[in-house]
């Protein structure tokens, strides 16, 4: 009985080998010095002086854990500002934090549809969401990426019949950088009377005036019924958290999510770091304009070094090769001229769009820039 385990397990990481889409952890050292393009850390929040400050004087007051699930004891009163601050800043009445992303939008969509219900969602939505939905037990329909009008057909086919509408997209997709039309998805919703479940992780920090995200960013705060967010990515910490206009929805993720009730929760270090990185991110307003110049400037320059990249000023650049092997090789070459991307292979994205994902963050100088497009440039392609 074993030894079939272990010839399973040995055939299909052989398999996942030979398509070139075997993943490996790489432990980095703490002095490398490669120029980090990989990393989601956008604002340099994580090791920003007043960020690191608060996280050692947690460390101090509260100690290293939680210790215990929020419903058990741990969940302190620096949890509660947390929830408190994200809630004001994004200009929603309720917050929930979350030990992750992934759990968030496991408990949210995990909870929320019902059997009965239909779920449309954006084809690139990410896997902790598609996850949820699928546990859900809700009819999931995909719509084309980024294609409104596709989802509006959707809610006209869709209407009349009994059950809820839930539709689910991202504001800055983690893997394109590209971005829905916000206003048109805030209007479709007023017109047909779905629940808007919007993954604003990427677009935390970068986006808007107060760096609240995307929805701030196009006239649209507190649009989506839900929304969800993490700590761990422009934030500089680690952790999410979920934004709901009824309370009905937090009390019920309180209750029923297994993801919230039977784990320890949040560390009051990554806590008090988060609560940090988002006075550190109001501060950061007048400067928001240079990095979305920053952003354009990265896509111009590779553009001209003849690669095809979307226009856009989000944090996240794509360069969609195709290939995973190559788009692999391409990855070690630019990490021996110095250069940390990550590559991104399926099924993280569809067959056939392996890429290299560039992550800019705010420090980035024309030097580098002008440093990487030439290591592209002299790859072997
Ligand atoms: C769009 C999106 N949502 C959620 C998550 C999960 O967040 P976390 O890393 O906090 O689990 C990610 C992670 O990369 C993401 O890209």
């Amino acid at each position: 009985m074993k030894d079939r385990v272990d010839q399973r397990l040995r055939e299909a990481l052989a398999a996942r080998e030979a398509a070139g889409l075997l993943r490996k952890t790489t432990a980095r050292p703490s002095t490398d010095t490669l120029t980090n393009l990989a990393g989601n850390d956008y604002l340099d929040l994580a090791h920003d002086p007043a960020v690191l400050i608060a996280a050692a004087e947690a460390l101090h007051t509260w100690g290293a854990s939680a210790s215990a699930s929020a419903l058990v004891t741990g969940y302190t009163e620096l949890h509660a500002k947390l929830e408190e601050t994200l809630a004001a800043w994004h200009g929603y009445p309720h917050a929930l934090l979350m030990n992750s992303g992934y759990a968030a939008n496991g408990a949210v969509l995990g909870q929320l549809p019902k059997p009965g219900d239909v779920v449309l969602a954006d084809r690139l939505i990410h896997a902790s969401m598609v996850n949820g939905i699928l546990t859900s037990g809700a009819r999931l329909r995909r719509f084309a990426h980024n294609d409104l009008d596709a989802l509006e057909l959707m809610l006209v086919e869709e209407s009349g019949r009994d059950g809820a509408i839930f539709v689910v997209t991202e504001s800055i997709y983690s893997m394109d950088g590209d971005a829905p039309d916000l206003p048109r998805l805030t209007t479709l919703r007023a017109r047909h009377g779905f629940v808007w479940i919007l993954d604003e992780a990427h677009a935390t920090g970068w986006h808007g005036s107060t760096g609240s995200g995307l929805q701030e960013e196009q006239g649209c705060r507190a649009a989506a019924d839900v929304v969800v967010g993490t700590l761990g990515k422009a934030l500089g910490s680690q952790g999410a958290y979920v934004l709901c206009h009824n309370p009905d929805i937090r009390e019920t993720l309180v209750n029923l999510a297994g993801e919230f009730v039977y784990s320890t929760h949040l560390a009051p270090p990554a806590v008090a770091a988060a609560l940090a990185a988002i006075g550190r991110t109001r501060d950061f307003s007048p400067d928001r304009p240079r990095w979305h110049n920053l952003s354009r400037e990265w896509r111009e320059g590779l553009s001209e070094a003849g690669f095809s990249v979307p226009s856009g000023h989000s944090p996240i650049i794509p360069i969609v090769m195709g290939d995973a092997v190559r788009v692999l090789k391409m990855a070690e070459s630019l990490r021996s001229a110095g250069f940390l991307v990550a590559a991104i292979r399926p099924p993280t994205v569809p067959d056939g769009t392996a890429r290299i994902r560039i992550s800019l963050h705010r420090n980035l100088t024309e030097n580098t820039r002008a440093g990487f497009v030439a290591a592209l440039k002299g790859l072997n392609l």
